[in-house]
């Protein structure tokens, strides 16, 4: 198989957002405007460490109790997790999906032409969670923009 079919049969992470209000009976209701004004938010961590014309890379850190503000993923990407705990997602289809991590557990996601993720993550564990992020941002979708508010300031030397 060659690169470029190899390419086009890559499995998509793509997540629909849902325009029917039942899906989301089981979300308190404020996280529903937070998430439809969401759609340009791009910062996918708690703070951006590191930027090239190739990639992004994300640090998220969420204490106990904590949910990140809801962003979406517009490229490829992968996450590992630092930490054990335990996580709520919400998901743009209306999906509520609870999960546990472990340290050292890496996922990887794909997304091609205007396909993307829209989510929150919230810790429902009695531990930190902390990832890094790392973002192909010359993927097929151009990089949502970044305040520079997150970027990292490095120390002064
Ligand atoms: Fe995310």
């Amino acid at each position: 198989m060659d690169g470029h079919s190899e390419k086009l049969n890559r499995k998509s992470d793509h997540i629909e957002t849902s325009q029917n209000l039942n899906d989301f009976k089981d979300w308190p209701e404020d996280l529903i405007d937070e998430m439809r004004q969401s759609y340009d938010n791009g910062c996918v961590g708690s703070i951006l460490v590191s930027e090239t014309p190739m990639v992004r890379v994300w640090h998220l850190r969420l204490p106990p109790g904590y949910r990140c503000p809801f962003h979406r993923h517009v490229n490829p990407y992968f996450w590992s997790s630092h930490n054990d705990g335990r996580a709520r997602n919400y998901f743009s289809s209306g999906q509520i999906k609870e999960v546990n991590h472990f340290a050292g557990e890496t996922r990887h996601f794909y997304y091609g032409k205007d396909e993307y993720m829209l989510h929150s993550v919230e810790n429902i564990g009695d531990s930190e969670l902390l990832f890094t992020t790392v973002e192909f941002i010359d993927g097929e979708n151009r990089p949502l923009d970044i305040p520079d508010s997150y970027r990292l300031k490095e120390p002064d030397a």
